[in-house]
């Protein structure tokens, strides 16, 4: 990087205003496929008169080529920045976020952004809008797809895998884009589980549940943060000055770019608390929101307001800055086309390698749920063993829902269909018989909302044959096959933005397809494509093996293949709480204890639900948090502490050993977690503190050890969302360490620090 800060304060100093509120502008031309309802006009004209920073949503490197050729045009020649919302991969799509959260395998992670970042910068992309670390436990909003999960100790893993990928250490070389932390903040918990919708949070929870990913993220190095549509406790994050300057910039030591969301500013006068465009840049300025997208609320206003004495112009200077150093970091005032030019010699997408590794993904983040007398893997095709399997449902064949929510670049021409990949893997061993079986959804109303973004292909086609002749179908393919592998689940669009639903079941008539097929008395294999948890007790029942594969991306159909013959073993672990039922949302491991839970049974004037039978876990899923099967069968010693009582800075060391009984070499997430009985506050029952996904070969045994310091032991008792205060507690804490978050056994050791024992910030 030859040019430098001083660079920066020497162009500063000879900027218009007009030139300074263009840098906060960011649009979006439109074009294929929308991320919104409005679009940006007279893209290239205000680009030509420097009033334009930076354009998201460009689809190919000749279109960037241009655009970047009119900023050149302008007096100060300043680069556009380029975003794109790389999701869950550019070309070769890896499956959904939520689903490689799923892997608990964060060189994967980190590797999967890699791969994004080389295949988006190759087309001139600096800046993806990724990850989202939106912590969620209400599996309604339809943006849990896009997150992380449930829990803050994983999401804080994820976001870190993520920005090393994406940013690879040194943001100027040119396979290296910007990672942008999302949304900022609590947007996860939004009443209902409606997107977009209010949220309100204690100071304590914001902090020790919304905030670690994001400060885990900050501390792994990434240049941008995006502003959250909600309110938080009132105030809209927009708006928020409070949490994104005070709190996040000013005591927490962030020190990148704000983006805004889509329209986010102009929102603020929905939200209520602006009342027109200039108030909505004002308050958005002040807030230290920097870029403005779409709205455009910056562009006309700022100026005007900066004359009227009603914005201080250092607020603008300050904002335009943040977005020059952006620029600095990646390198464009060396050389605006240098992501441009590497990609054309470099050609890295979807290459052999990137394939390979969204395979990979596929096994790794497909999680095991019930696998009653070992039907998976199914026997390998050359083993003479099977004659004919039925692949029975309405994603067999289907390319365009594989690759999910958010692939806004990807072509569904690129995937592998579950069919061809089962094919390929059977090859002439085996028969293969295909039926649809059902249509995904079958209200005409429903089908046209989900094929929202589908102006080429559609994802939900309603079939014109009745749905009897369909599940006759199926169950005459399940008649001649030695085993069903039913394929059923949500639609892409289902889940994502502006998805979010009132049931969490799937779809009645391919419930009713599941019943049909139990009914042929065949072994039973169902994989649920799905964005979120949902609630399958009755599909849990109706099936032999069962099978959560998210949505897997481009390479779905050798990777799912992958899985069923054991060529690769499921390897993932639940990132959010699967419920029992819908009532039980939102749901988390993680809760306090209540005054009066309820004791195995229920009974009056406990907190269980009085509806729910006693076997069901009252505020617990079907399936726990961290939960999943492997092929292997792994035992757990108990968990040992090498000291039962520790003081000042010791460290606390836990191993446990953990033994594959079974025939098969196996993955095993092993995980710690940490409860606090008695504290001032009333702490969450179990936290996640500590895991490791470790490989197990037939019959082996390995110690896997753990360490926690004091520092891991603290949390918020902060009164403001401003206050940092942490307070670390001597005494007891329950070690539990286990597969899942409720099969665990326990040490407790007692911690005495009297020396910094107390509130600290
Ligand atoms: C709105 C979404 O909330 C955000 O995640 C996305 O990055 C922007 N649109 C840009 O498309």
């Amino acid at each position: 990087m030859t040019k430098d800060r001083d660079f920066i304060d020497r162009l500063i100093a000879g900027m218009t205003l007009g030139e300074k509120i263009g840098q906060l502008n960011l649009v979006t031309p439109g074009g294929e496929t929308l991320t919104g309802t409005v679009v940006n006009t007279d893209v290239a004209d205000k680009i030509r008169e420097g009033r334009i920073g930076g354009i998201f949503g460009v689809k190919s490197a000749e279109a960037v080529r241009v655009f970047q050729d009119l900023a050149q045009e302008t007096r100060l020649r300043i680069p556009l920045m380029f975003a794109e919302d790389v999701i869950h991969g550019q070309k070769t799509v890896f499956p959904l976020p939520l689903a490689l959260s799923a892997s608990w395998d964060m060189e994967l992670v980190r590797a999967s952004a890699r791969v994004a970042a080389q295949e988006a910068a190759s087309i001139g992309i600096d800046q993806v809008y990724s990850p989202m670390v939106d912590v969620c436990r209400d599996p309604r909003w339809g943006r849990i797809a896009e997150s992380p999960g449930e829990d803050p100790y994983l999401a804080a893993r994820f976001a870190e895998a993520m920005v090393r990928g994406y940013q690879g250490g040194d943001l100027s070389r040119p396979d290296a884009v910007m990672a942008c932390l999302k949304h900022f903040c609590g947007y996860g918990g939004g009443m209902g589980g409606r997107d977009y919708d209010a949220v309100d949070l204690s100071p304590m929870t914001l902090h020790d549940v919304v905030l670690p990913p994001f400060v885990a993220g900050m501390r792994a190095g990434a240049g941008a943060v995006m502003a959250s549509f909600n309110t938080l406790n009132g105030v809209p994050m927009h708006a928020n000055r409070a949490v994104i300057t005070d709190l996040f910039r000013d005591r927490l030591g962030y020190d990148g770019l704000v983006v805004a969301d889509y329209t986010g500013i102009l929102e603020l006068i929905a939200h209520g608390v602006a009342a027109d465009r200039a108030d909505a840049a004002r308050l958005g300025l002040t807030a230290g929101v920097d870029m403005d997208m779409v709205s455009e609320a910056y562009l006309d206003t700022l100026a005007a307001s900066v004359e009227a004495g009603l914005v201080d112009e250092a607020l603008i200077t300050a904002a335009c800055r943040r977005v020059l150093e952006a620029k600095l970091k990646l390198g464009l005032f060396d050389d605006p086309y240098h992501r441009l030019d590497w990609g054309r010699a470099a050609q890295p997408i979807l290459t052999a390698a990137n394939r390979q590794l969204a395979r990979q993904a596929v096994a790794a983040a497909t999680v095991l749920l019930k696998n009653d007398g070992n039907l998976l893997p199914l026997p390998a095709p050359e083993s003479g063993r099977l004659g004919a399997i039925a692949l029975v449902g309405p994603f067999v064949h289907d390319r365009v829902n594989m690759n999910g929510t958010w692939a806004v670049a990807a072509s569904p021409s690129t995937v592998v269909p579950i069919a061809d990949g089962v094919s390929e893997a059977l090859g002439d061993a085996v028969r293969l018989i295909t039926a649809k079986g059902t249509n995904i959804v079958d209200e005409p109303w429903l089908a046209e909302r989900l094929n929202v973004h589908d102006w080429k292909d559609l994802s939900v086609v309603i079939d014109e044959r009745p749905p009897a002749a369909m599940i006759a179908e199926a169950v005459e393919a399940a008649g001649s096959a030695d085993v069903v592998v039913a394929v059923v689940g949500e639609a892409r669009e289902y889940s994502g933005e502006s998805s979010s639903r009132s049931d969490l079941a799937l779809p009645e008539p391919q419930k009713k397809l599941l019943r049909a097929l139990k009914a042929t008395g065949k072994p039973l294999v169902v994989v649920v494509m799905t964005g979120r948890p949902l609630v399958l007790a009755e599909e849990a029942a109706l099936a032999d093996a069962l099978l959560i594969a998210w949505f897997g991306g481009t390479e779905i159909g050798h990777g799912l293949a992958d899985v069923l013959f054991g060529k690769a073993e499921p390897s993932g672990r639940l990132p959010a709480t699967f419920p029992y039922c819908l009532g039980q949302v939102p749901v988390t491991y993680a809760h306090r204890p209540t005054g009066r839970p309820t004791p195995g049974r229920f009974q009056k004037f406990t907190s269980g639900y009085v509806d729910l039978p006693d076997e069901v876990p009252q505020n617990d899923g079907l399936y726990p948090f961290g939960f999943g099967l492997g092929y292997g069968r792994v035992a757990y010693g108990p968990p040992r502490a090498d000291r039962t009582a520790l003081s000042g800075d010791d460290r606390l060391k836990v191993t446990v050993t953990v033994t594959n009984l079974g025939d098969l070499p196996t993955f095993e997430t092993v995980q710690l977690y940490v409860g606090d009985p008695l504290a001032s506050v009333s702490r969450p029952v179990k936290e996640l503190k500590g895991f490791r996904k470790i490989v197990l070969s037939p019959r082996a045994a390995e110690t896997v050890t753990f360490a926690l310091a004091a520092a891991d032991l603290d949390f918020s008792v902060a009164e403001t969302v401003t206050d940092t205060r942490r307070r670390w507690e001597a005494g007891a804490f329950d070690i539990h360490v286990g597969p899942n978050s409720r099969d665990t056994q326990t040490v407790r050791v007692v911690w005495e620090m009297p020396d910094t024992q107390g509130d600290r910030s």
